[in-house]
């Protein structure tokens, strides 16, 4: 199976997103395909509705942990679990830097989608100075230990971890390109890393500044089950670019 994860952020305003949710009514998706987007949270009910009889899935871009209770401004796993949502995207770098989303953090959102049966997308990756300074695969490994070590899967829990370099994330489309041999070299350092916390083999995806023109580079790295585009993936012709690209 080929995952294509395609994260809107925070680009589209609520009708924007309802009208691209519409343009997606008529993709086809070949067969070996999944396809999640990722609404803005305001728009997620609306377009899980708008989509539920077809075979793009909708996933929340952010989950809190708590199923309930004195968290002003939450919105639970369980809650994106009660409307359909079988996806979340977890530790994403922006909540991580800008929203200042902990280890800890990522590690309870985590466990609270496997309670509600929702499959996490654990993203990990480093800085750029992190990088420079030679940190980059010890800021990974530590993250992926952190969301892993000692975690419970049942057989039939799917998740999937996502490498996104920081610095390789667009700003409105525009970023730093992650050579593909840069991404296979980190991406097999995480699948070592996820040996040592799970017999499982879990899907490796990979994002920044991903889009039709190089998203075949990525998926032609064995490690590599699918990509994770922000920018690209936030307009009808470019997503299904890339949807008809991933089998050919
Ligand atoms: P871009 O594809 O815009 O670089 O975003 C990547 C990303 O952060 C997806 O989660």
């Amino acid at each position: 199976m080929k995952y294509i994860f395609g994260n809107w952020k925070a680009y589209l305003d609520y009708d924007q997103s309802n009208i691209l949710a519409h343009q997606l009514l008529d993709i086809q998706i070949p067969e070996g395909v999944a396809v999640v987007v990722f609404p803005t949270t305001l728009a997620v009910p609306e377009i899980e509705k708008t989509l539920q009889d077809t075979e793009v899935h909708v996933g929340a871009q952010n989950v809190h942990w708590a199923p309930s209770g004195a968290y002003t401004g939450a919105s639970a796993a369980a809650l994106f679990a009660q409307i359909g949502c079988a996806y979340a995207l977890v530790g994403h770098s922006e909540r991580r830097h800008i929203f200042g989303e902990t280890d800890d953090a990522v590690r309870k959102k985590v466990e609270a989608c496997i309670e509600s049966n929702i499959a996490p997308i654990v993203c990990v990756g480093e800085t750029k100075d992190e990088r420079i300074s030679g940190k980059a695969e010890y800021r990974v490994k530590k993250q992926l230990m952190k969301a892993f070590d000692g975690l419970e899967l049942a057989d039939d829990q799917q998740i999937f971890v996502a490498y996104e370099p920081v610095w390789a994330i667009s700003k409105g489309g525009v970023g730093e390109v992650c050579l593909p041999e840069d991404a296979g070299e980190m991406l097999s350092l995480i699948k070592a890393e996820l040996a040592k916390y799970s017999d499982r083999d879990i899907p490796l995806i990979y994002g920044g500044s991903v889009k039709p023109e190089n998203m075949a580079s990525y998926l032609a790295l064995d490690l590599v089950s699918g990509v994770l585009p922000g920018h690209a993936s936030t307009s009808a012709q470019s997503l299904s670019k890339m949807v008809n690209l991933i089998v050919s």
